[in-house]
């Protein structure tokens, strides 16, 4: 096979892994993607050389023609088999998404209390650690608030998913197993077509396992979910599998990349800190402060999305619309990238895009508040639980002393190829 960097899988390993840590790199510095999206903005024509969707208008045109510009670049990184994200439209990906939408709003109303009461209870055991040893922002914490929010959607059926003894709540070791797993599931997507052989392979074992236990849990959950008793145990194992890795790893690693972004700016954090402090006890249910940490988590969460570009396949010879005088042309058989970071800090449409603000008036660019859960019809469905389970891990963390960086400058933060694996804090000890 003719190596091509489009085709990953034909260059030598040496240069495939060169890539790979290229890749890795941008995805930790979203000011790179940022810059080059300023870059093709500016001079469009240069999307003729390098076929990147980055102007606002262009991303949005791109996401909302699902038949020419498809959502199965996604299929090949799927490593538990085939799952929404990425089908094209069709009667399989109406009746899965019809299951889906029934079982999200199952959860929808006890997500957020789930969510607070777990990040409540971590908190009150993190306050003493964090003061005399440091922890780990996703691992001792935003893992748990999250599986809390998210694991009631399993119904009886959470056990058999997750493993352990039968009928009784896992211990935590099995649930961190748990976590890893779909963390390496979900981690094949992020990493695509580069995944290294050692990626790949513990992502199709955590796959493997995951099935089978998910296949233990199908008569429960065939009962447990909304018009899932006709479906089909094939289909039914589809969105099991399919919901456990896609909903987990993501907002866990995303808030942490919120977190991040916000010790980053030490003004905004202490100012949100004082208003903990000042509501005391309740920080919990006062609506006004929930609020206003929730706007401050999506405008974090813009700075530092977790997806800062998608991918889409061509499956027939089309152009999209850069903004220079003629349209680049996109191959049938070909992929193009859509720079979606770059949408949302477009400053021809929005004057102070640049700019951190969670206060905007957004007007008529509402939808660009939630680009960073990709746009149109394949936005995502659970973006506004994805914030929510968020929004209260934050609420806890700001009830914390000040906390700060474990580790030393340059080790502050670990990566497993595009996502964290290690980011310890510790509370700020003043002298
Ligand atoms: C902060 C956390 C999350 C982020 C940043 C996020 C981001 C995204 C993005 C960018 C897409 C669109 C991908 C594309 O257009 O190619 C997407 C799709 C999707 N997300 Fe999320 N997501 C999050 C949490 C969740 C959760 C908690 C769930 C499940 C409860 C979920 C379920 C899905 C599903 C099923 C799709 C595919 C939708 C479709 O194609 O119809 N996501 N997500």
């Amino acid at each position: 096979m003719k190596p091509e960097i489009g085709r990953p899988e034909s260059l030598p390993p040496g240069v495939r892994r060169a890539v790979y840590a290229v890749f890795c790199w941008t995805n930790r510095n979203p000011r790179f993607w940022r810059l080059l999206g300023w870059v093709l903005r500016r001079w469009p024509v240069l999307s003729h050389l390098v076929p990147f969707a980055a102007r606002r208008s262009a991303v949005q045109q791109v996401l909302t023609r699902p038949r020419s510009f498809s959502s199965t670049s996604h299929t090949p990184n799927l490593i538990a088999g085939d799952y929404l994200i990425g089908m094209d439209p069709g009667p399989r990906y109406d009746a899965d998404r019809q299951l889906f939408d029934a079982v999200l709003s199952q959860v929808r109303p006890t997500l957020r209390q789930a969510a607070d009461v777990e990040a409540a209870a971590r908190i009150a055991g993190l306050a003493g650690v964090a003061r005399h040893d440091s922890f780990d922002l996703i691992e001792d914490y935003l893992a748990w608030v999250v599986y809390a929010g998210i694991q009631p959607a399993f119904a009886d059926a959470a056990g058999d998913i997750v493993g352990g003894a039968r009928n009784a709540r896992p211990d935590e070791e099995t649930t961190r197993n748990y976590l890893r797993e779909i963390k390496y599931v979900a981690g094949h997507l992020f990493a695509g077509r580069l995944a290294p052989l050692e990626v790949r392979q513990r992502a199709e074992v955590g796959a493997a396992s995951l099935k089978a236990r998910a296949h233990k849990g199908l008569g429960r959950l065939a009962a447990a979910w909304p018009g899932a008793s006709g479906i089909g145990r094939n289909a039914l194992l589809r969105n099991t599998v399919g919901l456990a890795w896609v909903s987990h790893p993501v907002t866990a690693q995303s808030g942490a990349l919120a977190f991040q972004e916000l010790l980053g700016r030490p003004g905004v954090y202490a100012e949100l800190r004082d208003q903990a402090g000042q509501l005391g006890a309740s920080v919990w249910t006062d609506a006004g402060f929930r609020r206003e940490v929730r706007l401050h988590v999506l405008e974090l969460m813009r700075f530092r999305p977790i997806f800062p570009l998608l991918a889409r396949d061509v499956p027939r010879a089309t152009e999209f619309e850069s903004g220079a005088r003629t349209n680049p042309k996109c191959p049938a058989g070909g992929s193009l990238t859509v720079l979606s970071i770059a949408a949302s800090f477009d400053t021809h449409r929005m004057a102070d895009a640049d700019r951190f603000c969670p206060h905007r008036r957004w007007g008529s660019e509402a939808d660009m508040q939630y680009m960073m859960f990709g746009y149109g019809d394949r936005r995502c469905p659970a973006r506004e639980e994805a914030v929510d389970m968020i929004t209260s891990a934050f609420v806890g963390l700001l009830t914390l002393p000040e906390l700060t960086w474990a580790d030393r400058w340059g080790a502050r933060i670990r990566y497993d190829g595009p996502l964290i694996s290690r980011m310890r804090l510790r509370t700020l000890r003043r002298a």
